[in-house]
């Protein structure tokens, strides 16, 4: 109790009331900041739920995230929890690499039954407020390049790929399944997001080319011409699932100076693949640098 009220007063005034208004579909959605033990459990229990107690996050996790930066919570007018979101503002011991100017957006979890309601924008809007308020510069995450609605969400947000790690949550996952694809905000810079039909006619254009093989990719990554690699998507697993082979090709590619922009859904690109519900996951050249400790990542990886 002594903890959270001191936790509290070092956070700036309007979020020390506990909340923090984001205009969301239709309203002003008030998304509180967890403190007690009893909203940490409620969040661990949502996390486990939806990403399994291997990758979830744990009770003393969720206690130092918390301490060192913001626990949020969304709930239904009944005061049912629907989403949960961690941040990080300063380092912990399982993310030690948080730069000063940088705020890391832990997972981010609605019940599965509002999985595509929107309201996972509003938590995602609700960590940019915090953000702010600390004047941080820039917000990153990690996910999976399977999951198609976590990244199409943060692409509508001015988010954008800017490298792969393969070694996050390979302790969890084994060294095979781990691996996430890093996103990032630049607040005062923010990337400018492509609409859809941007993205479709670079396509029909032949200006974007799709990349189905290793080879094809170090060609026309060479050549700094906009690309789309596809992706199996599984709508039910989606952020369980594995593709190996988008995996590879994205590693290859974010060795290059490339950002990833766009998703489209098959009933978007259109193009004819034999095996399933493909997407695409669209890159280009990069327009900014990306922030030092995924260039040093991206360097220790290649030495
Ligand atoms: C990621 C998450 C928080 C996003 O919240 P959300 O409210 O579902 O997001 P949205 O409804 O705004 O959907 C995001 C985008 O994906 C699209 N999308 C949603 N469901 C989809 C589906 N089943 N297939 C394809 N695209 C889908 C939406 O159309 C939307 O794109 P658009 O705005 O361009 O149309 C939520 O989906 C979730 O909790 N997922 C499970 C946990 C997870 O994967 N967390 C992220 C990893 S940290």
């Amino acid at each position: 109790m002594e903890k959270a009220a001191r936790t509290r007063g070092r956070r700036p005034p309007s979020l020390r009331r506990g909340t923090v208004p984001v205009k969301g579909p239709g309203r002003v959605f008030h998304v509180a900041i967890a403190s007690s033990p009893r909203e940490l459990d409620e969040a661990r229990r949502l996390d486990n739920l939806v990403f399994g107690p291997a990758v979830g996050v744990k009770v003393d996790e969720l206690s130092e995230i918390g301490r060192n930066g913001y626990l949020l919570l969304l709930r239904g007018v009944e005061g049912d929890l629907q989403g949960q979101s961690q941040m990080l503002v300063r380092p912990i011991g399982s993310h030690p690499d948080l730069a000063s100017d940088e705020v890391y957006c832990y997972a981010t979890a609605l019940r599965p039954e509002l999985i595509g309601s929107g309201l996972g924008r509003v938590l995602a809007m609700a960590q940019e407020v915090c953000a702010r308020w600390h004047r941080r510069r820039r917000m990153t995450l990690a996910v999976r390049p399977e999951n198609g609605p976590s990244i199409r969400m943060r692409f509508a947000l001015g988010f954008r790929i800017v490298g792969y790690d393969p070694s996050r949550y390979a302790h969890a996952e084994g060294p095979e399944r781990g691996g996430r694809v890093i996103m990032e905000k630049v607040l005062d810079r923010p990337g400018r997001s492509h609409e859809t039909w941007q993205l479709v006619k670079a396509l029909e254009s032949g200006t974007a080319t799709l990349v189905r093989s290793r080879e094809l990719l170090e060609q026309v990554a060479q050549d700094r011409r906009m690309l789309a690699i596809p992706t199996h998507y599984i709508p039910e697993v989606h952020y369980h699932s594995y593709d190996p082979v988008v995996r590879e090709l994205v590693a290859a590619l974010c060795r290059y100076p490339y950002e990833g922009i766009g998703w489209l859904r098959p009933e978007e690109h259109h193009l004819p693949f034999p095996d399933g519900d493909i997407h695409l996951l669209v890159f280009q050249p990069r327009t900014q640098e990306p922030p030092a400790t995924i260039k040093a990542e991206t360097q220790r990886q290649e030495a």
